[in-house]
C-alpha cells in the first residue's frame, strides 16, 4: 500500500506581500517540505475574506480552499504579526474558518500538531501574540508544538531575498518545523522523520 505522505499547511502573513512574517512562515514551510512533507502556503491575499460569518453559509472560493486546506492538513504553522499586542485581525478572521471543520471526522484541528510563530517590532507584543496563537489552537482542539517561535526587537531576521540571516530564527524556526513535521509522520504511523534532513535544508 502506497504512503500517505503527511501534508503540512502554512497559514499567516500579512496583507503585504513578502512581509517578515510572512518570510518565518515560508523559512519553516521550506523546512517542513525538506522532511518529505507535501506543503501547501495560505499568505497575504488568500487570508483575505469575508468576516467569517457563522449563520451564512455563502463562501468565497478562498474561503473554500482555506477550510479544504484545513482540513486536508496533517500539520499546520501559523504565523501572525503581533498587532496592538495580540494576532492581527486578519490571522484571526482566517482561524475562525475552522469553525466550518466542527462536524468532521476530525473536527476543527484534533490530531494536528500545530506550530505558532509571532513576529512584532517589540518583544513584549511578541510573546503576547504567541501566547494567544497557543490559545486558539488549545480552542481548536490542536497540539501546540513544544516550541512557539518569537521574533522581535529592532535587528531584521530575514535578508531583502528572503533568507534567514538570524542564527537563532533560523535554528528556532527549522525545529519548530521538524516537531510540527515529526508529530505528523508518527499519526499516520511512519517512521518520524530525520532532524539532520530539516538541518540541511537550505
Ligand atoms: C496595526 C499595527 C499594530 C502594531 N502593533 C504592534 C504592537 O503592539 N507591538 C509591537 O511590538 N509591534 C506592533 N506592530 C509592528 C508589527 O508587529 C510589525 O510591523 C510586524 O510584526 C512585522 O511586520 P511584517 O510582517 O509586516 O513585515 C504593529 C504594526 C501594525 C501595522
Amino acid at each position: 500500500m502506497p504512503l500517505h505522505v503527511p501534508r503540512i499547511v502554512a497559514l499567516g502573513g500579512t496583507t503585504r506581500p513578502d512581509s517578515s512574517t510572512e518570510r518565518a512562515l515560508r523559512h519553516a514551510l521550506d523546512a517542513a517540505a525538506a522532511t518529505g512533507a507535501q506543503v501547501a502556503m495560505l499568505a497575504g491575499d488568500d487570508l483575505v475574506l469575508p468576516m467569517y460569518a457563522p449563520h451564512d453559509s455563502a463562501r468565497t472560493p478562498a474561503a473554500l480552499r482555506l477550510v479544504d486546506e484545513l482540513r486536508r492538513a496533517d500539520g499546520v504553522i501559523i504565523a501572525s504579526p503581533g498587532y496592538h499586542g495580540s494576532l492581527s485581525g486578519l490571522v484571526k478572521n482566517a482561524l475562525d474558518y475552522a469553525e466550518d471543520l466542527r462536524t468532521d471526522a476530525r473536527p476543527y484541528l484534533s490530531g494536528r500538531a500545530v506550530g505558532c510563530i509571532a513576529n512584532a517590532a517589540g518583544w513584549q507584543a511578541a510573546v503576547a501574540t504567541l501566547g494567544a496563537l497557543r490559545d486558539i489552537v488549545h480552542a481548536l482542539r490542536g497540539w501546540p508544538t513544544p516550541l512557539g517561535v518569537c521574533i522581535g526587537g529592532t535587528d531584521p531576521a530575514f535578508a531583502p531575498d528572503g533568507s534567514c540571516i538570524d542564527p537563532r530564527t533560523d535554528e528556532q524556526l527549522r525545529t519548530l518545523a521538524l516537531e510540527v513535521a515529526g508529530f505528523a509522520h508518527r499519526m499516520r504511523g511512519q517512521a518520524p522523520c530525520r532532524p539532520d534532513a530539516i538541518r540541511a535544508a537550505a
